[in-house]
């Protein structure tokens, strides 16, 4: 299948490097001519496991090419619009600027017989009104949301959970196309779902809706335990037991970030109000809340420890990134507790595997150290709030010599407590006693 993918971003460059390898052709396609040119070289522009390597092996192939020219889509039949929605600047509706123009710029490319799949997470009724703009060159529209995590992104491409596909009405021509582009997943025997528009949209945002109204149920419960001494980890793996529950995304902790599940809710909060039922998702608004307070909790405990002035003292902040395996700080916790404590007079100085360069570009005010045992020394608090493998590896015993004042925030409840009690650490959980 020769495929297109507009937006070459976290989704697209692993979308379109992923397609490729499958064995299609794929043209990939972008505003951004630095990113282009550093795809087209086989560097990634950003960090996701595996992507180094596939990006180098598919352009090899002469499979996988990069362009900034829209009117290169043409020779594909599969045009993919995998663009960003990021939350507007003046509220929490997605903005889809990005979206429009994609759609725009593929206009003079598309016709009879092509097929446009829109990948990218939008408010329910957008395909439909997209699907007007298109209908005049003959085109057709598929909507077709992806799921895939930061991180893991390469191995939720090629072998995803579900595949559906939305569309306006029955259309054998258009299911056969993407059949073929997913050939592979189907082989594998992936459940495929066929819906309309709507229902494909909210497939999306209520899956991430409901992956983040589990983590602040969790971090809810962790509030709760704070004041009644109880410990939210064990509780997390005994309500985790039941199946009807499990234990998947019940980490209690700093809460979620990330260029997707915040956005995503306000997004929803915002579409479900313009369509009168505001009151239907309003416990959104909760999550969205009790997930913000987890990173004021941790900004409070670091104030508690450090006696109530953070004037002066240096505070190690391990982790900036939203999660591990990924470079991406788009609201991102972690940067939040470092900046709120820099703010209130802390000497901060952050460390990441892999985010630092993101984290300077936006926040330059912050000290940033490559080397971990660089961040530590001399720190009168640590603080671990990305869970990095790096980092839950520390040896408390030998990290217990660089600093000055052996106290530790697990802010992700990821370090082995016990452990770095016995190595002489005064150790504060998020939840935990
Ligand atoms: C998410 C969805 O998982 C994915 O399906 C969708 O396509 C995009 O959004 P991603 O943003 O990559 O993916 O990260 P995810 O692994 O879902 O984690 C989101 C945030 O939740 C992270 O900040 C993570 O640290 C946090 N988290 C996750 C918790 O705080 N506790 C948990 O138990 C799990």
């Amino acid at each position: 299948m020769r495929i297109s993918v507009t937006g070459c971003g976290y989704l697209g460059a692993v979308h379109a490097a992923a397609m490729a390898q499958l064995g299609h052709d794929v043209i990939g396609i972008d505003v951004d001519v630095h990113k282009i040119d550093r795809l087209a070289a086989g560097e990634p522009p950003f960090f996701e496991p595996g992507l180094p390597e596939l990006l180098t092996e598919s352009i090899a192939s002469g499979r996988l090419r990069f362009t900034t020219d829209p009117a290169a889509a043409a020779a594909a039949t599969a045009h993919f619009i995998a663009v960003g929605t990021p939350q507007a600047s003046d509220g929490n509706a997605a903005d889809l600027r990005y979206v429009d123009a994609a759609v725009d710029a593929l206009l003079p490319a598309i016709g009879p017989g092509h097929v446009v799949v829109g990948k990218s997470t939008v408010p329910v009724g957008t395909a439909a009104r997209l699907a007007e703009r298109i209908q005049s060159t003959g085109a057709r529209l598929v909507w077709n949301p992806e799921f895939l995590r930061e991180g893991y992104a390469v191995r939720d491409t090629v072998e995803p959970d579900r595949l559906v596909y939305g569309m306006e009405a029955a259309d054998e021509a258009s299911v056969a196309v993407l059949d073929e582009v997913y050939a592979h997943a189907i082989g594998l025997g992936t459940p495929r779902m066929i819906t309309d528009f709507a229902t494909a949209e909210l497939v999306k945002v209520a899956a991430n809706a409901f992956l983040a109204t589990k983590i602040s149920f969790i971090n809810a419960m962790a509030e709760i335990a704070e004041v009644v001494g109880a410990d939210v980890t064990q509780l997390a793996d005994a309500i985790g037991h039941d199946p009807r529950i499990g234990r998947r995304f019940l980490n209690a902790g700093v809460g979620f970030g990330g260029g997707c599940l915040p956005k995503d809710i306000r997004a929803f909060t915002a579409r479900a109000e313009e369509l009168g039922r505001g009151e239907a998702v309003a416990f959104l608004k909760e999550v969205d809340n009790i997930n913000l307070r987890r990173r004021r909790r941790v900004v409070d405990l670091a104030m508690a420890e450090l006696g109530g002035s953070a004037v002066g003292r240096k505070v190690a902040v391990l982790g900036v990134t939203f999660k591990p395996h990924s470079d991406d700080v788009r609201d991102s916790p972690a940067l939040d507790v470092a900046v709120a404590l820099k703010g209130l007079g802390a000497e901060v100085v952050a460390t990441d595997p892999k985010g630092i360069a993101n984290a300077r570009a936006r926040h330059p005010q912050l000290e940033y150290a490559e080397a971990v045992e660089e961040a530590l020394r001399g720190a009168d608090l640590v603080i671990l709030v990305t869970e990095w493998p790096e980092y839950t590896a520390i040896d408390p015993v030998a990290a217990r010599g660089l600093v000055a004042g052996a106290t530790i925030i697990d802010g992700r409840n990821a370090l082995d407590r016990d452990d770095w009690v016995a190595a002489g650490w005064r150790y504060r959980g998020m939840g935990r006693s």
